[in-house]
């Protein structure tokens, strides 16, 4: 969602800025805006993207050592350029860029109106920075100490960054609920909400905890809780490299990460399992493991693809390890009144590491006793840094907005975790245990054998780009397969589609099949394949048209389907990680063919930062 950037130093701040803006472009926004402060503060922002605000500012003034940068995804005010960020004070002395919600903000307003605060926009940003000022004034304290005692009166989350024109050479920042790291250079601060702005600049970061404030100010970094404590900041280094964040000869990230997956699953799998000496081990879960190996009962909280890497998880543990498993969205289950027991686990699914809900969901279970696992790829991110244990999915940096190699490095990391908890509860033979684990070996080489399919998946892309609707279905492993192609083309392509599981489709879907409707089978030849050969000839009676994801050399499925997508034949359990590929690929080549905005599709946040 919204995107931070930020500098203090020696070097000119717009070009840093707006270079910062753009590798934050994958986070999904609708307006973006620049603060410079140099004797004045100028602000200028647009609805739109990045480079329609690079236009505007041609030929302004934007000196400055000092500055700041946001992309603003609409929460309070629809996209226009007003209500975009940064947002002036009533004087227009100070400026603050701001990603969360302010909840309270509506009667902090009314109160200001009453002392004669005019605002210019519908943002509950707006407000915050008029009650800063109007706190500085009347108290007479520093622009710090204004903040700190501002931010004791809000509600709500939030990473902000301020600049007045009142304290130059200063600029504060804070968290709570929100991100913010401060990169440290030399003689120089860069911060923004993740470190995609900062990789190019410095390796040294500190992440702010919730509560904190940071004052940079004569090239030096304080860190204060919102009650004015101290606290030392942890320098860590970053591991992120630049080249992860650059399309690398491909015409867009989506289709760079669909292609990284042979790597980005083998490097979620390194150094966890050695197939020989029959051995797995999830590090990261640590003095918890037999909490979770004696669990009555797991739980899985996540949002999107990581709720489908969820469902996943549940056959998984349930079919292996034999735990009773529930997969929740995190947003009903944090408002649900769920029943949680001290000896529940919560496994916390998260790309990003900071889906608003997801984190609520992590907090609830905590707070209730329940042993909180993570299974998240942003290292450093704020579920991480609220799990008891967990273990990190090593994709690297995903940048399209839809998920590819994240979903695949989430089913790695789990499917690893099912293994773990089956061979330590004994619910699996040895021979079976070392099958699926020199199974699991393979999984790259077959991964990108799937990605041969690539030109045969266009010519189906093709032919159903105009397609108004789709349907995907999957049994057993298939299912959350489904689900996960449907989404895919939902969020990049704008097709409506549904993922069903395929005996469930006589019990609605079917209603809509006619000669127009393309049906997407995951038919693998496994347990039910006899069963979804009876659901594909269901649909073939009513003249819908399959597409049939089959294991090579199926002939049967061939003969009815109007298209078939062979994959390479794999145990059952690890179909998922095999027969999703072509899915993201259909996705892929229909949204390109429609001209939507592949990396960035309209209305979409990568990270969902409010509830
Ligand atoms: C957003 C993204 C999805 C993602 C979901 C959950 O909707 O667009 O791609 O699956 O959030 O995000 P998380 O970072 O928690 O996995």
């Amino acid at each position: 969602m919204c995107g931070i950037v930020a500098y203090i130093g020696k070097q000119d701040a717009y070009p840093i800025i707006i270079k910062g803006l753009q590798r934050l472009e994958y986070r999904g926004y609708d307006s973006a805006g620049v603060a410079l402060l140099n004797g004045t503060l100028n602000v200028y922002k647009k609805a739109g993207k990045v480079s329609d605000l690079a236009e505007f500012v041609k030929g302004k003034n934007i000196k400055g050592h000092v500055g700041m940068g946001h992309t603003r995804w609409a929460t309070h005010g629809e996209p226009n350029d007003r209500n975009a960020h940064p947002h002036f004070s009533q004087s227009r002395d100070f400026a603050i860029i701001h990603n969360g919600i302010i909840e309270n903000y509506a009667s902090i307003k009314a109160e200001l109106v009453k002392q004669g605060h005019v605002f210019e926009s519908d943002t509950d940003t707006e407000v915050l920075i008029h009650l800063i000022e109007e706190i500085y004034n009347k108290a007479g304290v520093p622009l710090e100490e204004a903040v700190r005692l501002a931010l004791g009166e809000v509600v709500g989350a939030y990473a902000i960054v301020i600049l007045s024109s009142s304290e130059p050479d200063k600029l504060i920042a804070a968290r709570k609920g929100s991100p913010i790291v401060v990169g440290i250079g030399k003689d120089e601060y860069f911060v923004a909400s993740d470190a995609t702005p900062i990789v190019e600049y410095t390796k040294n970061v500190a992440y702010l905890n919730d509560g904190e404030v940071a004052v940079i100010d004569q090239g030096k970094l304080t860190v204060k809780t919102i009650g004015n404590e101290i606290k030392i900041p942890f320098v860590q280094e970053l591991e992120l490299k630049l080249e992860a964040l650059e399309k690398g000869g491909f015409e867009h990230f989506m289709l760079k990460e669909i292609y990284e997956q042979p790597r980005s699953i083998a490097d979620s799998m390194r150094g966890r399992f050695d197939s020989r000496a029959g051995r797995i081990k999830l590090g990261g879960l640590r003095e918890f493991e037999q909490r979770i190996v004696n669990a009555k009962r797991i739980m899985i909280a996540a949002c999107g693809t990581s709720w489908h890497a969820g469902l996943v998880a549940e056959y998984l543990i349930e079919d292996l390890a034999r735990i009773p498993v529930e997969v929740e969205y995190a947003s009903e289950f944090r408002y649900r009144n769920p029943i949680i027991y001290e000896d529940d686990v919560l496994i916390a699914i998260s790309q990003s590491g900071e889906t608003a809900d997801t984190l609520a969901a992590v907090e609830l279970a905590k707070s209730k006793g329940a042993t909180i696992f993570g299974v998240c790829n942003v290292v450093g991110s704020s579920i991480p840094r609220a799990t008891h244990a967990g273990s990190y999915t090593h994709a690297g940096p995903e940048i399209g907005v839809a998920s590819t190699k994240a979903f695949t490095a989430q089913v790695t990391v789990l499917t690893l975790l099912a293994l773990q908890l089956a061979h330590k509860r004994g619910t699996l033979s040895e021979s079976r245990f070392r099958q699926v684990l020199n199974e699991l070996e393979s999984i790259p080489a077959k991964v990108e054998r799937a990605l041969t399919s690539n030109e045969k998946v266009r010519a189906i892309a093709e032919r159903y780009k105009d397609a108004r609707n789709f349907l995907y279905l999957g049994r057993g492993y298939g299912f959350p397969v489904a689900l996960e192609g449907a989404l895919k083309l939902k969020e990049i392509s704008y097709i409506h589609a549904e993922g069903y599981p395929a005996a469930e489709m006589k019990h609605g879907p079917i209603a809509l099949i006619d000669d127009e409707m393309p049906v997407v089978v995951i038919a693998t030849k496994h347990g039910s394949y006899e069963k979804v050969v009876s659901n594909i000839q269901e649909v073939k009676a009513r003249k819908g048209k399959i597409i049939a994801i089959v294991t090579e050399g199926d002939e049967a499925v061939k003969e009815m389907a109007d298209y078939v997508i062979e994959i390479p034949e794999t145990d059952e359990i690890l179909v998922p990680l095999v027969s999703v590929i072509p899915l993201q690929l259909l996705a892929y080549h229909i949204a390109v063919m429609r001209g939507c905005n592949v990396d960035q599709p309209r209305n979409l946040a990568k990270s969902v930062t409010v509830e």
